[in-house]
């Protein structure tokens, strides 16, 4: 029997042909460059692919995914692609997408160690903090975790718009917004959780800083 990886090869033929079939230059016009609209934080589970689950096609969506869909300030990695997706792509919405069921959510809420991953997962510990409150009163164990998963989106989608990249692109007029969506794995349905973020005058002030210096 084939393994996963070596029937990689067959779905890329049979996914090359079906493309060339529907649209017979659409491998030539992607050649010729990207300039997605659209770019996606999310969670690297294997059951949350951006394209699939939002019938895109390559090129329509910019995209980075880690362990629970975060935006963590020290992460270079994440900067450099908001970086890149709202200086160069000029993208105009950034969406951030956690789902039901974040294995990363869920070990967050245990106290058993996982390794090098728990530093990471500690940044979602720390989104518990701030509503420990409203968490702590839900008794039902996947109840928590799912309204955990929903506030960790709020809260990531709010570490976005604190960044420099983000209050410059407002400061210079450019078009940007922000959501936060959450994606049901039982159902596969993608839903706006209304926590959309579309300028400076949106945050708290103390989040707030003034436009970029002309020289840098
Ligand atoms: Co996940």
């Amino acid at each position: 029997m084939k393994s996963t990886y070596e029937k990689l090869f067959e779905g890329n033929r049979k996914w090359v042909d079906d493309t060339l079939a529907r649209d017979p230059e659409f491998f030539e016009k992607l050649a010729k460059g990207q300039k997605p609209p659209v770019l996606w934080i999310g969670c690297s589970d294997s059951r949350v692919p951006a394209n699939e689950i939002t019938g895109t096609l390559p090129g329509e969506i910019f995209v980075h995914r880690n362990i629970a869909n975060m935006v963590v300030h020290t992460d270079l990695n994440m900067l450099s692609v908001v970086d890149y997706a709202v200086n160069a792509l000029q993208v105009t919405d950034i969406i951030v997408c956690g789902h039901y069921g974040c294995g990363g959510v869920i070990a967050s809420l245990g106290k058993k160690q996982n390794g090098l991953v728990d530093n990471w997962l500690r940044n979602i510990k720390d989104v518990y903090r701030l509503y420990q409150r409203e968490l702590d009163a839900i008794k039902d164990k996947d109840k928590k975790a799912n309204r955990l998963v929903e506030l960790n989106v709020m809260e990531q989608v709010l570490n976005l718009s604190k960044t420099s990249i983000v209050q410059n692109a407002w400061a210079k007029g450019q078009p940007l917004s922000l959501h936060g969506l959450v994606y049901d794995l039982r159902s596969g349905i993608l839903n706006d959780l209304e926590t959309t973020i579309s300028g400076q005058s949106d945050l708290p002030t103390y989040y707030i800083m003034d436009a970029e210096l002309a020289v840098h």
